[in-house]
């Protein structure tokens, strides 16, 4: 008998070609290649947004040989949202896939209420990952990072905590976000003396955000360790998107974001002027932003955002060239770092 199902909805096979294009780029001096570019599902997986769409982005990622996918365990709104949701698609399309994900989770930032649910205590990092594989219905995930530093934790019991997760066969690998140079080096020497695999930083960097580019990469080079770059689009704001306004469907003219409208009117005169450089290159500003972090050596993996496929497949075409001029970087530098 047939069914009257005119849904269309089909059953989610990997694209052949997936790996064709993409170019993978070692995280330090690990045995892990990570995709120059990843996906990350802060925004745009929550429970208020369509789960039909994060389905879309998350094939497409996958069909163009985005194998890492980033997550926190507060990622949403609600917290747990993005981690739920990506658990179920994850499921429902990728279980025959599961070897060739790579999959991160996260813990440091404010989660649940009472003093367990935030920054660096063995406790909190060792509930968190619990949480964070029961939401994803995972037995482990590939990365487990702590998610920024805490001042009042001493670095060691992190370690250890962090240590533990890996030996209790939770994370396979660990990495360490927002941290500065300084403490970088302090993680590195305590997990090289544990023996735990770590193998990446996870840090805030765009052509509007060079902060790290002195001692964080120093200290990168120093320890080895890879860097994967968040935040890449200044949350959208090097993408021609802003050029004439706000969109009311953009994250600055969303509820329930952290990019203000002011934040980008203070940026408007930069965004054009960057864009007609990426215009003389050939490229849209969202490509030539990713792009110029692909040109740099500490770099493994430049981890964007996206509110739809086409928006991801647009700044995919960024790996094509990632190569600069003398002059163009003079000319970039001279609007970045005014
Ligand atoms: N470790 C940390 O502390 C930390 C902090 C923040 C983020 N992260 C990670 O980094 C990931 C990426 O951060 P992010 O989302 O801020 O990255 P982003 O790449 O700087 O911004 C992504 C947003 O820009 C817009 N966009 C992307 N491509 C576009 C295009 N081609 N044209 C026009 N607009 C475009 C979309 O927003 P709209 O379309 O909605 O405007 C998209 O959601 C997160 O998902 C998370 O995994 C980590």
């Amino acid at each position: 008998m047939r069914i009257n199902d005119k849904s269309n909805y089909k059953a989610y096979v990997a694209a052949e070609y997936r790996y064709e294009t993409m170019q993978y780029k070692r995280s330090g001096n690990s045995g892990v290649l990570l995709p120059a570019i990843s996906l990350g599902l802060w925004h745009n997986f929550s429970h208020f947004d369509q789960l039909a769409n994060a389905d879309n982005i998350l094939r497409t990622a996958f069909d163009y040989g985005i194998t890492h996918f980033d997550l926190a365990n507060n990622y949403g709104p609600p917290y747990g949202s993005a981690e739920e949701n990506f658990g179920t698609l994850l499921k429902r399309n990728f279980s025959a896939y599961r070897d060739e994900l790579f999959i991160a989770s996260k813990a440091g930032y404010d989660m649940w209420a009472g003093p367990y649910g935030n920054w660096g205590s063995r406790k909190y990092l060792i509930s968190s990952i619990d949480q964070s594989l029961k939401r994803m219905q995972l037995d482990y995930v590939d990365l487990f990072y702590h998610h920024r530093p805490d001042p009042e934790t001493p670095l060691e019991e992190t370690a250890v905590a962090l240590c533990d997760i890996v030996r209790q066969g939770k994370a396979l690998y660990i990495g360490i976000s927002n941290y500065e140079a300084d403490r970088t080096k302090k993680m590195a020497s305590l997990l090289t003396e544990l023996n735990v695999p770590f193998i990446i930083h996870q840090a805030k960097y765009s052509l509007f955000e060079r902060g790290i580019e002195k001692e964080l990469f120093a200290a990168l080079d120093e320890t080895k360790l890879g860097c994967i770059a968040f935040s890449p689009l200044a949350q959208g704001m090097l993408t021609d998107k802003y050029l004439n306004g706000i969109p009311a469907d953009s994250r600055a003219g969303k509820e329930k974001t952290y990019l203000q409208p002011e934040t980008v009117a203070a940026k408007l005169s930069q965004i054009k002027q960057l864009n007609t450089i990426a215009e003389g290159r050939g490229q849209k500003l969202s490509q030539m932003a990713i792009a110029w972090i692909l040109s740099k050596k500490q770099i493994s993996s430049v981890l964007v955002g996206a509110s739809s496929s086409k928006q991801l497949k647009e700044n995919l075409v960024a790996i094509k060239n990632t190569s600069f001029s003398e002059e163009e970087l003079k000319k970039i530098d001279k609007i970045t770092l005014m």
